[in-house]
């Protein structure tokens, strides 16, 4: 049988990464998570597409970390000798709601708690799943953000923890993170939209834009987007596998100098899914799931 060289992307590309443009002095960025008001725009802030070398951390996963970085590939387990694997045996069903929260769930809390150094409580709050189908109801991502600021993560805790053990962890000084939990849904490796990420070490704090982030029925959290800056090293890993699993972390409370480390850089990375210009026209649909976590400790 003739042998077809693979079709996924491989290796440093330059593509079009979509930043944004500060907004004008006195002016709130704000985005609607649904349909905005009558005659607001349902994001007010300007679009700045910039040609971006982005390059492939394939080969060299363990150059990365969370507190240099603020994201950790996290290489798809060996077999042992042949026996099935011990962990994330049981299979998901990405399609049921309670499959997710049942079996992904605690799956992802022992991969955080064994990956992230000094995590001791892990709360999973949210998910989303993304397909590229026009009918899916969340598709992959084209705007360079963070997810969280150093205030909508105040207000998650708040919100996702019993009040009198929000209060306690807070006054102890424990450390508090937001990581989120990044898969493929598809069986082949990722092909088309794959997600690029920055170094947060790379990342200057001027160029995270708060933008108020309002859901329908009231609740306002808050994300930030990303002004361009050539310093910025971006990456993506090629062709991820349904086995591996990426960390993207939103937020360190150690970055802020609450739990006295100086070793964090920052504790964000910037992320957005991009076009890769060498994407085969008729490539497979991205599916994945990103779980979001917060994680505290020591
Ligand atoms: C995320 C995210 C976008 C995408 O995981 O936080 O923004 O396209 N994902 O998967
Ligand atoms: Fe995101």
């Amino acid at each position: 049988m003739a042998i077809t060289p693979s079709p996924v992307p491989r290796g440093p590309v330059t593509a079009t990464l979509n930043f944004s443009h500060p907004p004008p002095p006195g002016v709130t960025a704000v985005n609607y998570v649904e349909d905005p008001p009558s005659g607001e725009p349902k994001r007010n802030l300007a679009i700045n597409p910039q040609p971006v070398q982005i390059n492939d951390i394939r080969g060299r996963e363990s150059e990365f970390s969370l507190d240099h970085d603020a994201f950790l590939p996290i290489p798809a387990p060996a077999p042992a000798n042949g026996e099935e694997e011990e962990e994330e045996a049981e299979e998901v069903n990405f399609d049921d709601e309670t499959s997710i929260t049942k079996t992904y769930y605690p799956q992802i809390t022992a991969l955080l708690l064994r990956h992230v150094p000094g995590a001791t409580r892990v709360v999973l709050f949210d998910h989303t799943i993304r397909r590229a189908s026009p009918t899916a109801k969340r598709g992959p991502v084209l705007l360079a953000h963070v997810d969280q600021t150093p205030k909508s993560v105040l207000q998650r805790i708040h919100r996702h923890l019993p009040e009198d053990e929000a209060a306690a962890l807070l006054a102890r000084g424990t450390r508090y993170r937001i990581i989120n939990i990044w898969r493929s849904l598809n069986k082949n490796p990722v092909e088309s939209s794959p997600l690029a990420f920055a170094s947060s070490a790379s990342f200057r704090a001027e160029d995270a834009i708060p933008v108020e982030h309002r859901y329908p029925g009231g609740y306002t959290g808050e994300t930030a987007a990303v002004a361009h800056h050539p310093d910025q090293k971006w990456y993506y890993w090629s062709g991820m596998t349904p086995g591996e699993r990426l960390l993207l972390e939103c937020f360190d409370s150690a970055s802020l100098g609450e739990s006295g480390s100086t070793e964090v850089r920052g504790g964000r990375t910037p992320h957005t899914a991009f076009v890769d210009p060498r994407t085969r026209p008729d490539a497979e649909g991205r599916e994945s799931i990103e779980v979001r976590a917060l994680v505290f400790g020591p």
